[in-house]
Order: C-alpha cells, then sequence, then structure tokens
C-alpha cells in the first residue's frame, strides 16, 4: 500500500505505539492528524515530522473518553476540511485491580475510550472510504482479546469487542480498495504500564516501532489480523487447547495482584 499523500489520523499519537504509528506513517510520506489530550507532547511531535518528513501534520486536542467524543472528532476534522484515508483506532488504556475496588468513572472512560470512541470513528470515517474505494483502518486491540482477563477484566473484554468488531469489517470488506486489520500487541515498552500496573505486564516488552512495522505488514498482506512476536501468538492460541474455565483460572492466576497471593483466600475451583 502507497501512504504517500493520503492522510492518517492517529488517535493517541502523543506516545507509545500512536507515537509510533505516526513516525512511520509519516517516514511513508502520508500527511497526519494527531490526535490525544496532551497538547504539547502532539504540537512538539508535529513540527518534528513535519520539519524531517515533509508532511503537513495538524493537531487535534480531544479528550476521547469523553461522550461521543469520536463523533466530534469527526466533525472537527470535516469542518477542517480533512479528509481521512487511514484511521489509527490507537488510543486507549486499562485499569489493574479487582472489579468491586476500581471507580465505577473511571471504567465509564475505559469503555468510553477503548469501544465507543474507536466505533465512532470507524462509523464515521468508513464510508468516505468505502465511496473513494481507498483506505486503511488499523484498529488496536491486544493479546487480552483472546481470553478473559482477570483483574483487568473491561480491559479485556474492550479489547475482545475491538479484535470482534474489527475481523466483521475485515470480512465486509474484502475485495474492496480498503484494508482492515486488528492489531494485537502483547507487552509492548510504552507508559501503558504506568497507568494500568507493572503487574499487568507479561513477558518481554518489544518495542513499540517493531509492533508497528507488524501492523504495516498485515496490511499490506490483507490480513484481518496480527499478533507481533512468536510468543504472543502462542499465549494467544491457549484458549484453543484449553476448556474456557481453565483458562479463565489459569489467567486468574497469571494476573493476581501480589498483595492477595499472601493474605487472601484461594479461589473456589469452578
Ligand atoms: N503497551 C502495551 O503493552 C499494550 C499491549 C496491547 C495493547 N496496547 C494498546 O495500545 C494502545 C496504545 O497504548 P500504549 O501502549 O501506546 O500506551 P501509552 O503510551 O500510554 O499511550 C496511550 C495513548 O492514548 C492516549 N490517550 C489516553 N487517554 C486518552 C483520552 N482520554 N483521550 C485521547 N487520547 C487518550 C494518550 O495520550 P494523552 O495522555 O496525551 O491523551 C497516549 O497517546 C492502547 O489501545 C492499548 O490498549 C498496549
Amino acid at each position: 500500500m502507497d501512504f504517500k499523500r493520503t492522510r492518517a489520523l492517529v488517535t493517541g499519537a502523543s506516545s507509545g505505539i500512536g507515537e509510533a504509528f505516526a513516525r512511520e506513517l509519516a517516514g511513508r510520506g502520508a500527511d497526519l492528524v494527531l490526535a490525544a489530550r496532551s497538547a504539547d507532547k502532539l504540537q512538539a511531535l508535529a513540527k518534528e515530522l513535519g520539519g524531517r518528513c515533509g508532511v503537513s501534520v495538524e493537531v487535534v486536542v480531544v479528550d476521547l473518553s469523553e461522550p461521543r467524543a469520536g463523533t466530534g472528532l469527526a466533525a472537527e476534522l470535516s469542518s477542517r476540511g480533512l479528509e481521512i484515508d487511514v484511521l489509527i483506532n490507537n488510543a486507549g488504556f486499562g485499569l489493574f485491580g479487582p472489579l468491586h475496588e476500581t471507580e465505577p468513572e473511571r471504567i465509564a472512560e475505559e469503555v468510553q475510550l477503548n469501544v465507543a470512541a474507536l466505533t465512532e470513528l470507524t462509523c464515521a470515517l468508513l464510508p468516505g472510504m468505502r465511496a473513494r474505494d481507498r483506505g486503511a483502518i488499523v484498529n488496536v486491540a491486544s493479546t487480552a482479546a483472546f481470553q478473559p482477563v482477570p483483574y483487568m477484566s473491561v480491559y479485556g473484554a474492550t479489547k475482545a469487542y475491538v479484535l470482534s468488531f474489527t475481523e466483521a469489517l475485515w470480512a465486509e470488506t474484502r475485495g474492496t480498495g480498503v484494508r482492515v486489520t486488528a492489531l494485537c500487541p502483547g507487552a509492548t515498552e510504552t507508559a501503558f504500564f504506568e497507568v494500568a500496573s507493572e503487574h499487568a505486564s507479561i513477558g518481554r516488552r518489544m518495542p513499540a516501532d517493531r509492533v508497528v512495522k507488524a501492523a504495516f505488514r498485515a496490511l499490506e498482506r490483507g490480513r484481518s489480523t496480527v499478533i507481533p512476536g512468536l510468543g504472543n501468538r502462542m499465549l494467544a492460541s491457549t484458549p484453543r487447547v484449553a476448556t474456557r474455565q481453565t483458562v479463565a483460572r489459569l489467567a486468574e492466576r497469571t494476573m493476581r495482584p501480589k498483595s492477595r497471593s499472601a493474605g487472601s483466600p484461594r479461589p473456589q475451583r469452578a
């Protein structure tokens, strides 16, 4: 796929995987719209990439965890006359801890950002891509999409949604000029664990630019999903060889907060 003279919207472009997407796309000659809450980081990245790669870079400062923010962002782009060919639905976060101890407001924000904003942006921008018969959508899911994730139950469920939604759209758009891929990274070296918890990190963390390169290879090959890294692919395939209960129990043991392993009673066998 040739990205020269396309325009790409990257949500969550101020750090981590989103920033790596912005760098890769600018290197491939795409004009950019960078969206996130951190205005300073976005402005600095826009200046750097615009200067170094000779592409046009717009910034939209937006909190996508607010209701209807995805639809609002799409309307803002339309009012600025910015047509989007490539959508990187990347902004997201995860909360770690037992559900009953988690603030309901934060859970609502997590669902709003990881699910609603991603869906709204896809719904707003896909029709233009289909009409032009040209475009690409990468929705950032996670290896957390493939099994339940105790102590990150909402996060895992939001990513399962992203995976299911994206695979369905991949099938709907097959044979058209629009490519749709779900990117399912395992642990990646980003600020993600500052929000979630260091304890939420399983295995060696992959650099964000390697994760992003895998997404571009998947787009080029027309793949519905990509899981970067052999270890992550093996982890994601566990649910195929064990019962759902076994998978959930194993996941609970892996994710259980350290403070619980000593003092808490062992969970009952289901
Ligand atoms: N790192 C991992 O191990 C890993 C593994 C699998 C999947 N993922 C997924 O990868 C995606 C990117 O995460 P990351 O690892 O790159 O983490 P990160 O470094 O924390 O980046 C998250 C990005 O999302 C933006 N964001 C967060 N809340 C937002 C909000 N309310 N409105 C708009 N933007 C918001 C952040 O920008 P501002 O703070 O400036 O708003 C930031 O640019 C997420 O969907 C995450 O679930 C990460």
